[in-house]
Protein backbone atom coordinates (compact mmCIF):
# COMPACT_ATOMS: atom_id res chain seq x y z
CA UNK A 1 0.00 0.00 0.00
CA UNK A 2 1.75 3.26 -1.18
CA UNK A 3 1.31 6.10 0.26
CA UNK A 4 1.58 9.71 -0.56
CA UNK A 5 2.16 13.21 0.87
CA UNK A 6 0.54 16.61 -0.50
CA UNK A 7 3.46 19.20 -0.53
CA UNK A 8 1.75 23.13 -0.08
CA UNK A 9 2.45 25.45 -2.86
CA UNK A 10 1.92 28.96 -2.91
CA UNK A 11 1.81 30.98 -6.08
CA UNK A 12 1.68 34.20 -7.22
CA UNK A 13 2.79 36.48 -10.34
CA UNK A 14 6.51 36.20 -9.16
CA UNK A 15 6.43 32.08 -9.65
CA UNK A 16 5.71 29.51 -7.01
CA UNK A 17 6.96 28.40 -3.68
CA UNK A 18 6.84 25.03 -1.62
CA UNK A 19 7.20 25.17 2.02
CA UNK A 20 8.04 21.77 3.31
CA UNK A 21 7.95 21.46 6.93
CA UNK A 22 10.20 18.48 8.02
CA UNK A 23 8.00 17.86 11.26
CA UNK A 24 4.64 18.28 9.88
CA UNK A 25 5.01 16.43 6.45
CA UNK A 26 7.58 13.47 6.31
CA UNK A 27 6.52 10.70 8.57
CA UNK A 28 10.06 9.82 9.45
CA UNK A 29 12.91 12.16 11.11
CA UNK A 30 15.04 13.57 8.23
CA UNK A 31 18.36 13.27 7.90
CA UNK A 32 19.68 14.10 4.15
CA UNK A 33 17.87 15.67 1.20
CA UNK A 34 19.26 14.99 -2.35
CA UNK A 35 17.92 16.54 -5.53
CA UNK A 36 18.27 14.70 -8.85
CA UNK A 37 18.96 17.28 -11.80
CA UNK A 38 19.46 16.94 -15.85
CA UNK A 39 18.12 13.50 -15.83
CA UNK A 40 18.21 11.56 -19.10
CA UNK A 41 14.59 11.53 -19.84
CA UNK A 42 14.93 8.32 -21.93
CA UNK A 43 17.31 6.47 -18.65
CA UNK A 44 15.75 4.38 -15.98
CA UNK A 45 17.78 4.68 -12.69
CA UNK A 46 16.94 3.46 -9.17
CA UNK A 47 16.66 -0.55 -9.55
CA UNK A 48 17.65 -1.26 -5.81
CA UNK A 49 15.18 -1.33 -2.18
CA UNK A 50 16.79 -0.12 1.02
CA UNK A 51 16.60 -2.22 4.02
CA UNK A 52 15.94 -0.13 6.06
CA UNK A 53 15.86 3.67 4.43
CA UNK A 54 12.22 5.53 3.99
CA UNK A 55 12.31 8.46 1.57
CA UNK A 56 9.83 10.44 0.48
CA UNK A 57 9.80 11.71 -3.67
CA UNK A 58 8.44 14.33 -5.36
CA UNK A 59 9.25 16.82 -8.53
CA UNK A 60 10.33 19.94 -7.63
CA UNK A 61 9.68 20.82 -11.64
CA UNK A 62 8.29 18.62 -14.66
CA UNK A 63 6.79 15.01 -14.07
CA UNK A 64 8.75 11.21 -14.45
CA UNK A 65 7.38 7.80 -13.34
CA UNK A 66 7.89 5.16 -10.77
CA UNK A 67 7.60 1.78 -10.35
CA UNK A 68 6.95 0.47 -6.78
CA UNK A 69 7.84 -3.58 -6.06
CA UNK A 70 7.13 -4.95 -2.44
CA UNK A 71 8.07 -8.31 -3.58
CA UNK A 72 3.89 -9.14 -3.84
CA UNK A 73 2.55 -6.21 -5.76
CA UNK A 74 3.94 -3.96 -8.42
CA UNK A 75 2.71 -0.82 -9.52
CA UNK A 76 3.50 2.24 -11.76
CA UNK A 77 2.81 6.15 -10.86
CA UNK A 78 3.08 9.38 -12.65
CA UNK A 79 4.77 11.98 -9.91
CA UNK A 80 3.84 14.91 -10.72
CA UNK A 81 3.19 18.73 -9.14
CA UNK A 82 2.87 18.72 -4.78
CA UNK A 83 2.31 15.07 -4.92
CA UNK A 84 4.87 13.28 -3.22
CA UNK A 85 5.66 9.28 -2.98
CA UNK A 86 6.28 8.14 0.20
CA UNK A 87 9.12 5.27 -0.31
CA UNK A 88 8.85 3.00 2.13
CA UNK A 89 11.69 0.28 3.42
CA UNK A 90 12.03 -3.22 1.08
CA UNK A 91 10.37 -1.59 -1.96
CA UNK A 92 12.30 -1.54 -5.00
CA UNK A 93 11.88 0.98 -6.93
CA UNK A 94 12.94 2.30 -10.55
CA UNK A 95 12.12 5.57 -11.59
CA UNK A 96 11.65 6.36 -15.72
CA UNK A 97 10.10 8.57 -18.22
CA UNK A 98 11.43 11.90 -16.89
CA UNK A 99 9.96 14.82 -18.30
CA UNK A 100 12.92 17.59 -20.28
CA UNK A 101 12.66 20.06 -17.50
CA UNK A 102 12.13 17.12 -14.24
CA UNK A 103 13.95 18.23 -11.34
CA UNK A 104 13.31 15.61 -8.26
CA UNK A 105 14.04 16.30 -4.82
CA UNK A 106 14.43 13.08 -2.09
CA UNK A 107 13.96 13.48 1.98
CA UNK A 108 15.42 10.66 3.76
CA UNK A 109 15.02 9.03 6.98
CA UNK A 110 19.20 8.12 7.23
CA UNK A 111 22.27 9.54 5.99
CA UNK A 112 23.97 7.16 2.70
CA UNK A 113 25.05 3.78 3.43
CA UNK A 114 25.65 1.42 0.42
CA UNK A 115 25.15 -1.05 3.13
CA UNK A 116 21.54 -0.42 3.05
CA UNK A 117 21.05 -0.76 -0.13
CA UNK A 118 19.83 -4.20 -2.11
CA UNK A 119 21.04 -3.77 -6.19
CA UNK A 120 20.12 -6.99 -7.26
CA UNK A 121 16.41 -8.00 -8.04
CA UNK A 122 17.79 -12.03 -6.78
CA UNK A 123 18.46 -10.74 -3.83
CA UNK A 124 15.12 -8.37 -3.27
CA UNK A 125 13.03 -11.43 -3.74
CA UNK A 126 14.93 -13.90 -1.38
CA UNK A 127 15.14 -10.98 1.37
CA UNK A 128 11.57 -10.30 1.16
CA UNK A 129 10.21 -13.78 1.32
CA UNK A 130 12.15 -14.53 4.52
CA UNK A 131 10.70 -11.75 5.88
P1 LIG B 1 21.97 5.77 -6.52
O1 LIG B 1 21.22 5.77 -5.25
O2 LIG B 1 22.47 4.46 -7.03
O3 LIG B 1 21.14 6.49 -7.68
P2 LIG B 1 19.73 6.09 -8.36
O4 LIG B 1 18.93 5.34 -7.38
O5 LIG B 1 19.11 7.38 -8.72
O6 LIG B 1 20.01 5.27 -9.56
O7 LIG B 1 23.20 6.78 -6.37
C1 LIG B 1 24.04 7.13 -7.47
C2 LIG B 1 25.45 7.37 -6.91
O8 LIG B 1 25.45 8.47 -5.98
C3 LIG B 1 26.02 6.17 -6.17
O9 LIG B 1 27.40 6.08 -6.48
C4 LIG B 1 25.87 6.53 -4.71
C5 LIG B 1 25.94 8.04 -4.71
N1 LIG B 1 25.12 8.68 -3.65
C6 LIG B 1 25.74 9.34 -2.61
O10 LIG B 1 26.98 9.42 -2.52
N2 LIG B 1 24.97 9.95 -1.66
C7 LIG B 1 23.61 9.92 -1.71
O11 LIG B 1 22.94 10.50 -0.83
C8 LIG B 1 22.97 9.20 -2.79
C9 LIG B 1 21.47 9.11 -2.89
C10 LIG B 1 23.78 8.60 -3.73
Amino acid sequence: MVEFVEFPKISDDRGSLIPVEFEKFLPFVCKRAYFLTGLQTQLRRGFHAHKELQQVFFCIQGSCKILMDDGKMKDNYEIEGTKAIVIDKMVWHEMYEFSKDCVIAVFASDIYKESDYIRDYADFTKYVGEK
